[in-house]
This record gives structure tokens, sequence and C-alpha cells, in this order.
């Protein structure tokens, strides 16, 4: 396995003013994600895992401090590097699934291919079956939200996410719409992708039920690291 961290935040700390007061919301954040690895922040609401996802994504920027991700430093970019940067490297699933209801699963899954570099329409089909049945909906491809259960959805949306084979991946609360069987299902799914695929996978919960499929847990109190482990109990991969 890669020990070259994908991510790198070093000394990040954001605040967010409202009126005249101002909140500091992360706290002198440094740490390393690996790729390969399915990461999970957890913290109670409010404690910063959404601003923190966004700035180790490159949404936001931290008021002080940097974040590397893939070797780039990501406040030296201009506004439309860091779009050309999201959209050839990364991948976002959110708790809403964000599918449009008049598109098939399939179609929903394509059109993330729309954005960068022309492919031809036979491999766009080809590309959006193989997400799809990698996320186990291969056989429900024609399928339309409406005729989906939450859990099948939050796997369409998996597969839009996937669709453009991006290193790092991330996802923000992915199961917060969930019943717990298919939370499980979701994040299991998100640790495979990680360990088959090489990809970065970062996830932010606030249910402690998931972090049994992590490979390691980041626990998040008031804007600061209070825990950062590793999940012994999961098997060593062997790539
Ligand atoms: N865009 C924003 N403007 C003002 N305050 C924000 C903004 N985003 C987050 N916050 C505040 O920052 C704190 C942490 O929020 P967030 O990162 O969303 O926490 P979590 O995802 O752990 O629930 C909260 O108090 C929230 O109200
Ligand atoms: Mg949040």
């Amino acid at each position: 396995m890669s020990t070259t961290p994908s991510i790198v935040a070093e000394h990040i700390d954001r605040s967010f003013s409202s009126g005249k007061t101002r909140q500091q919301v992360l706290f002198d954040i440094s740490l390393s994600i690996l790729p390969g690895e399915l990461t999970m922040i957890i913290g109670p609401s409010g404690s910063g895992k959404s601003t923190l996802l966004s700035a180790l994504s490159g949404l936001l920027a931290p008021d002080n401090g940097t974040v590397h991700a893939l070797g780039i430093e990501l406040s030296k970019l201009t506004a439309s590097q860091l779009d050309t940067f999201r959209l050839e490297n990364c991948g976002f699933i959110f708790q809403g699934f964000n599918l449009f209801a008049a598109l098939t699963a399939q179609e929903n899954v394509m059109l993330p291919l729309n954005y960068g570099p022309k492919i031809h329409a036979d491999e766009a089909r080809q590309r959006s079956k193989e997400a799809l049945e990698m996320v186990g909906l291969g056989s429900r491809m024609q399928l339309r939200p409406l005729e989906l259960s939450g859990g099948e959805k939050q796997r369409v949306a998996i597969a839009r996410a996937l669709v453009k084979r991006p290193r790092l991946l991330f996802a923000d609360e992915p199961t917060s719409a969930l019943d717990g069987q298919n939370g499980q299902i979701v994040v299991s799914l998100l640790h495979e992708i990680a360990r088959t695929r090489g990809t970065t996978v970062l996830g932010v919960s606030h249910d402690n039920r998931l972090i049994k499929h992590a490979d390691r847990v980041i626990t998040l109190e008031d804007g600061r690291v209070v825990k950062d482990q590793r999940a012994s109990h999961i098997p060593e991969t062997t790539a």
C-alpha cells in the first residue's frame, strides 16, 4: 500500500463571521490522508466536520495553514484552476442524493461525463454501466429515482461520483438519509472503492455505528482533532 499521503493539511484554521461576531470553527488542524483507505471524520454536530471536508477538498479556503492535494498546494491555484482540479480529481457524495427525477439511474450517472474532456457516447454508456455494477445496481440502471429505494438512490449518487474515476472521493454524511442497514451497505461500499481502486476516500459522519468499516477514524470536537485511530480489526489489505 502506498504510504505517500494524497492530502496533507498543515495548521489550518478557519473562522466564520456573522455581523459582529466571529466564530472560530477549525483550530490548528494538521493531518495526512492516505490513498487506498477509507478515512472517516466523526464528531458531534457543529464540531466542524463539513468545514474541514470543504477545506480539504478545496471548496473553502482556510484562514491560515495549507492544504496539499495530490501534491498541489490548493491555495496557489486560481479559481478556474481549482475548478479544473476538482473536475479531474474529485468526486463528491452528499447527504441528499441530488438525482434528476426525469432521468434514469444510468442517465444520472452519465451526467458528469459531459464536463471535461469529451468522450464518445458508447464509452459514456459503458463507463456508467461499470460504475452502476460496482455499486450493485447493474440490473436497475433503467429505473428512475422514484422507482428506487433511498439506499439505491445513494448508490446511484456514489456511481455518479465514481464515473470519472476520481483519485479523491469526498462523502459528507452519505448515510444520514438512510436506515441503519442501508447505511452499513453504503459505508462498506466506500471502503471497497478505497481498497480495490486505491482511491482516497474521506467520509464524514456523526454516526459512530459506521466506523467499523473505516481504516482510520479521526474524531473532531469543537474544531480540534481529539483522536486519530487506526482500526486494527479491519483486515490488512494485500495490495
Ligand atoms: N458558511 C458558514 N457561515 C457561518 N457559519 C458557518 C458556516 N459553515 C459552518 N458554520 C458554523 O461552523 C460550525 C461548524 O459547522 P460544520 O462544519 O457544518 O459542522 P458539522 O459538519 O460537524 O456539523 C457551526 O457552528 C456552523 O454554524
Ligand atoms: Mg456537517
